[in-house]
């Protein structure tokens, strides 16, 4: 059986995205029914950059089901500066049984994965946030019904790794995604293609625009990130002034759909690219956003192993249901 990874938001087809979305609901309703990593075996996750919600929720995530948490720090392992990536990969799928990273090149992850027998997952790399945004696209489903059809405008840095996933996760689900960033800072070409090529497949839309009014206009889902990203520090004050358009503010949310609902991955910088009136606002659905981040994760580790023919015959049963079912 093949190992199955989770590097990027189309690693998954339409078909499995759902079904991965159905696990975490049945997992966020039943939390510890599910437990592929008795034993307890070790899940390692290695952090090259900071994070709180991504250590918080995979450490929690993990010992829920069953497992033990391995965290590596920045600066911590040999990984990638005193040992090959993939010298480390052959270590490790000996002794663990899932091996999640947080990272800058995409490269990287792909070669942990090509060396790896175990699930490779990405913690967030400089071209995606993968994780995230099945944690997003379940908060959406959960207060609006469907995901199908329904619009999803992204304003800011539109050459991120959250407007890379907003885009490829949002097709893959077969939404109608308009990206708003200004001109050198939009999605790549090759990006862009993909998320067109998915989009085509699941009756979703894909559009890529400088004029955040067009973004915007009647939304149903409304999302940002930080002007200045992990690495970005240096060039914080031009980011501040380069992105000022295309802040969400009350008067950005008034073009959207009435019932829109806010994202934002967090940390969130208030008063920058988003004011604090409209993300501690009513339409904010952000604190369930960074819950789903724990019953995401854990059901794409559980579906991961089932996939990858490395779980209990139990938890095969389980994941198989609860996914064909959801709630
Ligand atoms: N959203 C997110 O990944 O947060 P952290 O950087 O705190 O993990
Ligand atoms: N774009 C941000 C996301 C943080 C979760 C970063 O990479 O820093």
């Amino acid at each position: 059986m093949t190992t199955r990874h989770f590097l990027s938001d189309l690693d998954l087809s339409p078909e499995e995205l759902t079904r991965v979305l159905n696990l975490a609901d049945w997992m966020k309703a039943n939390p510890y029914a599910i437990a592929p990593l008795q034993g307890p075996q070790t899940a390692a996750v290695f952090f090259d950059k900071t994070s709180t919600r991504t250590r918080i929720s995979f450490a929690a995530g993990i010992a829920a089901l069953g497992g033990s948490p391995l965290i590596i720090s920045p600066g911590e392992s040999q990984l990638g500066h005193k040992e090959s990536i993939a010298d480390t990969a052959r270590v490790l799928d000996r002794q663990v049984s899932l091996i999640v990273w947080r990272t800058y090149e995409q490269a990287g992850l792909e070669e942990m994965a090509q060396f790896s027998s175990v699930p490779v997952i990405n913690a967030l790399s400089d071209d995606y946030h993968p994780c995230q945004l099945l944690a997003d696209l379940q908060a959406v489903r959960e207060k609006l019904g469907t995901l199908a059809g329904r619009s999803l405008a992204y304003l800011g840095d539109a050459a991120n790794n959250m407007a890379n996933s907003y885009l490829l996760a949002g097709a893959n689900a077969g939404m109608d995604v308009r990206i708003a960033g200004p001109q050198g800072h939009l999605p790549s070409r090759e990006v862009v293609r993909a998320a067109e090529e998915r989009a085509a497949q699941t009756g979703g839309r894909v559009t890529i625009t400088t004029d955040p009014a067009e973004a915007l206009q009647g939304a149903d889902a409304v999302a940002t990130d930080t002007w200045v990203s992990m690495g970005q520090e240096d060039e914080k004050a031009q980011r501040m002034r380069l992105f000022g358009d295309y802040q969400i503010s009350a008067g950005a949310m008034a073009l959207a759909a009435r019932h829109a609902v806010v994202l934002h991955c967090l940390p969130a910088y208030r008063g920058a690219e988003i004011t604090a009136e409209v993300l501690d606002g009513e339409q904010s659905i952000i604190w369930d956003e960074a819950e789903n981040r724990l019953h995401a994760q854990k059901a794409l580790m559980a579906w991961l192993l089932v996939e990858s023919g490395q779980a209990d015959q139990t938890t095969e049963r389980l994941v198989r249901e609860a996914e064909a079912a959801g709630l």
